[in-house]
């Protein structure tokens, strides 16, 4: 078998822990048995490109399990767990010697050429051909396959220029080097490919957009809007990590402390939340007056980063947007601020710009841990490099949050691959009874007994008492 990761003698480690978080996952546990028989994934080749931890195991191996074969990175340098790497590829009845698991091209702190060279190498399986389904989160393993295809139609790889940041150039280095190993490689791999499933806000947001300007090659599941999946993973997932991965990397007592949180979406929702059970005082930065008023409503001072940047102990960009925090608003924060950022991608803190001050030193705490040292002596602590702190510096949303996630995941490639001709290209998302039988799916383990409708009430307001239960336009 194909594969690299840091250290396969982690493996009996990471297979202890996806055992106890199998038992969290009650979602993914309830898939695997409810298709033990039918297995609908036969004939799947799924590239995944997600966050390679513990829970992420749990999925794959229902993937496997359904009959899927399965190639898989993570979607970020710092966020992969090397125990639960180390596990996929030994497999549940493998050893070191016998590898019987699935291929996994993933280690914690890779470079960003090796972050590239492991989405390449997982987009190819032995015999030379590609997947034919793709799992992303965040849209790297889209964008390849799409750049890819595009440059070999247009007959040239553009080369970056001195304004691209520093991965643009290493993404189209990647295509110019495997457009000359293969040409025709993306073009077909392209083809080949009967959907994907998206995790993210972010990744949503690039897929929208390509569907906008008719560029996108296959169809799309639009998996963060489950209601099952962004009003739980984003919100109640990032309430708990935000304080693990603050906590992990500095220790610092958070009660008394002023926290900003730029962004008040579902992300940030959770990250003030948590901020605030802390005894943290919290202000909100928000660019849209819904989000702002509902922050000034939940009891958050709602201000400008200008404003208050030089008050602030500790920071977290939610935003999914970029430059939110300058080089300018770094230099003017409190000495030792922390900075960090759970957005799925780094530009959300300007850390080029922070790199460029003149006189400016780095000095590493820890990995994922530094001062930023100005020439007036005054510093920052800057978290994971300021990329997403909650898997960089600590390990991510607990299991049976990620249940929730992972059992839209799976259900939504069971519809991508056994019912493509159903999804023209386009971006869906999945019908609410799926959406219903997701969170049904995890309330015995919480001991939540549900109220059944009588007939005549489920007449009275226009539902069937077996659900949905609400209209697609309710917002929860
Ligand atoms: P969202 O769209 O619900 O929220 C983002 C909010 O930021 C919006 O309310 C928007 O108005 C606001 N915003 C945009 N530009 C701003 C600016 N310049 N200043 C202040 N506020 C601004 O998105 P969601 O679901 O909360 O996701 C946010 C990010 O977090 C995305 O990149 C997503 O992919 C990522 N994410 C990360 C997770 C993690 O575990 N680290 C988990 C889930 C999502």
């Amino acid at each position: 078998m194909d594969y690299k990761v840091a250290d396969l003698s982690l493996a009996d480690f990471g297979r202890r822990e996806i055992r106890l978080a199998e038992h969290e996952m009650p979602g993914l546990m309830a898939v695997r048995a409810e298709y033990a028989e039918a297995k609908p994934l036969r004939g799947a080749k799924i590239m995944g490109s997600l966050h390679m931890t513990i829970q992420t195991a749990v999925l794959i191996e229902t993937l496997v399990e359904l009959g899927a074969d399965v190639r898989w990175v993570s979607c970020n340098i710092f966020s992969t767990q090397d125990h639960a790497a180390a596990a996929v590829v030994v497999g549940k009845d493998g050893t070191a010697d016998a590898l019987k698991g699935v291929p996994v091209f993933a280690w914690k702190g890779e470079t960003l050429e090796e972050y590239w060279w492991c989405t390449d190498q997982a987009l190819q399986w032995p015999d030379g051909t590609g997947p034919n389904m793709i799992l992303d989160d965040g849209g790297d393993a889209t964008l390849l396959v799409h750049k890819g295809a595009e440059y070999e139609k247009a007959g040239a790889v553009p080369t970056a220029t001195a304004e691209d940041p520093e991965e643009w150039g290493i993404i189209l280095d990647t295509l110019r080097r495997t457009i000359a190993e293969k040409d025709g490689r993306w073009t077909a791999a392209a083809a080949e490919i009967k959907g994907v499933t998206e995790e993210t806000t972010t990744g949503v947001h690039r897929l929208y957009e390509m569907a906008k300007a008719g560029t996108l090659a296959f169809p799309a599941i639009n998996v963060n809007d489950s209601v099952t999946k962004s009003k739980f993973d984003n919100k109640y997932g990032c309430r708990h990590s935000v304080i693990d991965g603050l906590n992990r990397a500095t220790d610092v007592l958070i009660g008394g402390k002023v926290a900003l949180v730029a962004g008040y979406g579902d992300v940030g929702k959770g990250v003030a939340e948590a901020l605030k059970g802390q005894g943290a005082r919290v202000i909100v930065t928000e660019i849209d007056p819904i989000c702002a008023l509902q922050a000034a409503m939940d009891g958050f001072q709602v201000s400008t980063l200008d404003d208050v940047v030089d008050t602030v102990d500790i920071f977290v960009t939610t935003t999914g947007n970029f430059n939110i925090i300058r080089a300018d608003h770094m230099e003017r924060m409190k000495h030792q601020a922390i900075v960090s950022n759970i957005g799925h991608f780094d530009n959300e803190i300007d850390m080029a710009g922070l790199a460029k001050i003149a006189g400016i030193e780095k000095i590493e705490i820890k990995p994922q841990v530094h001062e930023w040292r100005f020439p007036d002596g005054h510093s920052i602590i800057v978290l994971a490099e300021g990329r997403l702190m909650n898997l960089g510096c600590a390990t991510g949303h607990p299991s049976f949050v990620m249940s929730n996630s992972f059992t839209n995941q799976v259900i939504a490639q069971i519809e991508l691959f056994t019912k493509t001709e159903e999804y023209p290209v386009g971006v869906y998302v999945l019908p609410k009874h799926l959406d219903e039988k997701v969170a049904r799916l995890h309330l015995d383990a919480l001991g939540v007994k549900l109220t059944e409708l009588t007939k005549e009430q489920a007449a009275y307001i226009g539902v069937h008492v077996e659900g949905p239960y609400k209209p697609d336009h309710y917002r929860y």
